[in-house]
């Protein structure tokens, strides 16, 4: 494991191959392990993958009771800074997504192209806030067991839930082995996390935006709205998949990538 002092944080990361910079941002309660695929795949095929845990998740500790999108898009910054990237692809997934939006709002001279998995640009409305203090209140009272028994449903497709009982296992060990404190200070971060619809048209990087035809946690309207607003963007669905695209039908998903980035 790689890790680097930023900020106030031990971030934790891999950096693999070399040639342009990829910057994988994971979803919530994962961590970098989901991208295991695309990691081997795009990095050796031409391109330098960066794939931090975010803070409070994986081998990444959080050190307050809020990791907001806006924390952890400065801290993707600060890696970047660390690592000498000036300029990335940035590829999100999910709460992923939201850090993207961060980031191309924050640092928009920093984005070659972006890729949005499976997220969406509005904020919460006051009812999905409530839901995430409740979510973030039971996990800290707990712990993340819950969590696997309720998302596993709506995170894969039924056909990846009857035929990949190894993509299943991953993804529940990846809940189940977050850590509760910053498992719920990433849920605070996202109720909090700002609206950026209105920011879709000021997107001027290719963007590719890839969704699966079975999410119901993001659904299929969301990218639509995505892509009907960013002026370069191009739209792809996954068949078969529902949230976790990218380890649900990963060669379908880098070979989109590997296309895109080529
Ligand atoms: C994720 O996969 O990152 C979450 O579903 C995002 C969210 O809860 O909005």
């Amino acid at each position: 494991m790689n890790s680097a002092r930023i900020r106030e944080i031990e971030i934790a990361y891999d950096d693999v191959g070399s040639g342009p910079a990829l910057v994988l941002l994971h979803g919530y309660p994962f961590n970098r392990s989901m991208w295991r695929d695309q990691i081997d795949f795009l990095s050796t095929h031409g391109n330098r993958v960066v794939a931090p845990d975010m803070r409070g998740l994986g081998e990444t500790k959080a050190t307050r009771e809020i990791s907001t999108m806006d924390d952890m898009a400065r801290d993707v910054a600060a890696l970047m800074d660390k690592l000498e990237i000036d300029r990335a692809v940035v590829c999100g997934l999910s709460m992923g997504g939201y850090v993207a939006f961060e980031f191309v709002h924050l640092f928009p001279s920093r984005v070659r192209a972006l890729i949005l998995a499976g997220t969406r640009a509005p904020a919460d409305n006051e009812q999905e806030k409530q839901v995430r203090e409740q979510q973030a209140q039971r996990i800290l009272t707990e712990g993340m067991n819950f969590v696997a028994d309720a998302t596993l449903r709506k995170l894969l497709a039924p056909r990846t839930l009857a035929e990949k009982p190894e993509v299943i296992a991953s993804v529940r060990e990846m809940i189940l082995r977050s850590d509760p404190q910053g498992a719920a200070a990433a849920q605070r971060g996202m109720a909090a996390r700002r609206d950026h619809s209105d920011n879709l048209r000021r997107i001027n990087v290719p963007t590719l935006v890839i969704v699966g035809r079975e999410d119901p946690i993001r659904p299929v309207a969301d990218s639509e709205f995505m892509h009907s607003k960013i002026r370069d963007s191009r739209l792809e669905v996954i068949e078969d998949a529902a949230h976790m695209t990218n380890m649900e039908q990963p060669e379908i998903f880098n070979r989109g990538l590997h296309e895109f980035l080529t």
